[in-house]
């Protein structure tokens, strides 16, 4: 066997235990360690995969801050990604409410205080006419996933600038962890344009550009050189969107969707998870899709996104796409969306009732008489009692999606949900409730987590090299979410699958979206005789693999 050494003679194992991609850490082999001159440098005992594991669920357990718990993850992340990966991928309901929201929305207000090294790409403003330069640093050729963010609607925590950078972060970790996308083709950016967060400006620990944000042509200027710059480098890349504000962001998802390969989480993946949680709540109430009425609370992004799928799943179904809009009614910080209201963007136009203006939810609820109620409105206790009450009056089986992030946002508990509707609610939140135990009986509220349906897209849109994703794969997507759920489930108030099968769950919803995308004529691969064997087949496995270790190989 030959010693592997590099022109500085340097032993190359030294480097080896500080490549995140080929560390094992403890789990080199005797012959490994002799191989790759990491004798000494390790200590004696040899770990399996299944040890190092217990290692770090025995660390992680050990803490009691969250936020710690995400620091330590994050850190074995950047050591050894394998191991990072099995251990989340080993019980990913408990790890990914660490990796992503709730400790997630922490790390970004913190960031600035816990920063240990650049992981990603930041692309500051003051780089324009650069940024080709600057995503050409990057060390991977073969990008197909960026997740980006202009960091100024951080989940319902507002503008924390390039604090920001915690949520491409976090979201390519899922991507991996739960759909099986191989980790080496994600990219996370975030796009510093400033922030107005005083708060943060006047932080000396603050690390972005120090200045307001940058509006308007600039602005999007900065954004369509990063979009080219991007297709240029990564000709496969799907780019998607995340927590931008709203008046960015559907205008952003308007100009590129139909241009290249592109989605916004907040937007469209939320859709689709609330999508798939009516089609599962309908299961249980036995209603129809087309006689179903919603009521938002929030007109943003979320909720006109939600909105939109909703409709066009109702037109599927034989509604006229028109009169599906006006089953969605929004109510935002002003009263319920009217035609008469002024204050109206572009795209909350269709969605405004022709009615007269009402000022409080619980009026609007009463007048409207809806079966489900959606808030997406980043204001905490907003579905108070009264309004559950009204629900319950209305409804035998009242659907009560409070759906803002983080948990400190959400418009209402589990527990007061069941509780105020005696049992009856049909419940999801944005963020995890533990479960419920009402009346003698254990309700176990769902999370409408978007984790749900991005992974599987971007798995889906990784294995055929799709050139677009559309509204359809993401109805597909939600179908395909919902008819997962099992009667047991279903029996116990959850309408969503338990994030413990999450993997097992994505691969089948990434298959289905693949299928539309072949029959869409959107994949740039051969349709294989079986969709699902392809998306199992291209699935990352966090195992030791044998091509890393190259015994013998000068
Ligand atoms: P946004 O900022 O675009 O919209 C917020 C909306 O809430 C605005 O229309 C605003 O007028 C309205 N609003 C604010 N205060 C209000 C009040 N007191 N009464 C009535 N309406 C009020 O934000 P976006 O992107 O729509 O997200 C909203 C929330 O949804 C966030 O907390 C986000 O974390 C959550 N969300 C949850 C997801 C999930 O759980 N699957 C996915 C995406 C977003």
């Amino acid at each position: 066997m030959t010693r592997q050494m590099n022109p500085e003679s340097q032993p190359i194992g030294y480097a080896r235990l500080r490549d995140r991609r080929l560390n094992r850490g403890t789990a080199f082999s005797p012959a490994e360690r002799h191989a790759f001159a990491l004798e000494g440098l390790l200590p004696p005992a040899v770990s399996t995969l299944e040890l190092q594991i217990a290692r770090r669920h025995d660390e992680i357990d050990g803490l009691n801050d969250d936020l710690q718990k995400y620091l330590v993850l994050s850190d074995l992340q950047a050591r050894n990604e394998t191991l990072f990966y099995a251990l989340l991928m080993s019980d990913p309901a408990k790890y990914m409410p660490l990796v992503y929201t709730p400790t997630v929305g922490e790390a970004c207000q913190k960031f600035g205080h816990i920063f240990r090294e650049g992981r990603g790409l930041y692309l500051p403003i003051s780089a324009r006419g650069r940024v080709r330069e600057l995503l050409s640093n990057w060390p991977e050729r073969d990008v197909r996933f960026i997740v980006v963010t202009d960091g100024e609607r951080i989940l319902g925590l507002g503008d924390l600038g390039v604090g920001g950078m915690g949520i491409p972060l976090g979201k390519l970790a899922l991507y991996t962890a739960c759909a099986g996308v191989p980790p080496q083709y994600s990219l996370p950016v975030v796009l510093d344009v400033g922030t107005n967060n005083q708060q943060l400006l006047d932080d000396p620990l603050y690390l972005g550009l120090r200045q307001q944000r940058v509006r308007g042509e600039e602005y999007l200027a900065f954004v369509d050189e990063f979009v080219s710059a991007v297709q240029e480098l990564f000709p496969k890349c799907c780019i998607q969107w995340e927590d931008f504000a709203n008046t960015n962001a559907v205008p952003i998802l308007a100009r590129y969707k139909d241009v290249i390969c592109t989605f916004n989480d907040d937007i469209q993946g939320t859709a689709g998870v609330a999508l798939a949680g009516i089609l599962a709540a309908l299961r249980l109430s036995g209603q129809k899709l087309t006689d179903q009425r919603f009521l938002f609370l929030g007109a943003g992004s979320a909720a006109t996104g939600i909105a939109e799928l909703i409709s066009r799943a109702m037109a599927q179904e034989g509604l006229d796409l028109e009169i599906a809009r006006r089953r969605n009614a929004l109510y935002d910080i002003n009263g319920l969306l009217v035609s008469g209201r002024q204050d109206l963007l572009e795209f909350q136009k269709p969605f405004a009732h022709d009615g007269p203006p009402i000022g409080t939810f619980v009026e609007a609820v009463r007048a409207l008489r809806p079966t489900g109620i959606i808030g997406v409105s980043t204001v905490p206790k907003l579905f108070n009692r009264e309004v559950i009450e009204a629900m319950a009056e209305i409804n035998e089986r009242p659907i009560i999606f409070p759906y803002s992030n983080p948990t400190s946002r959400s418009e209402c508990t589990a527990e007061e949900a069941y509780r105020w509707s005696n049992g009856r609610a049909i419940f999801a939140s944005g963020s995890p409730f533990p479960p419920v135990e009402w009346g003698g009986r254990r309700f176990i509220p769902g999370q409408g987590n978007n984790v749900y349906i991005f992974p599987a897209m971007g798995m889906a849109v990784y294995a055929t090299e799709a050139t677009r994703v559309t509204e359809g794969m993401f109805i597909t997507a939600a179908r395909a979410l919902a008819e997962q759920v099992t009667d047991q489930n279903l029996a116990a108030g959850l309408i969503y699958p338990p994030q413990s099968e999450i993997l097992k769950t994505s691969l089948h919803v990434a298959a289905r979206i693949a299928e539309e995308i072949f029959a869409q004529g959107l994949a740039r691969v051969a349709r294989p005789a079986n969709v699902a064997e392809l998306i199992r087949a291209r699935a990352y496995q966090p195992v030791y693999a044998d091509r890393d270790s190259a015994i013998g190989q000068s």
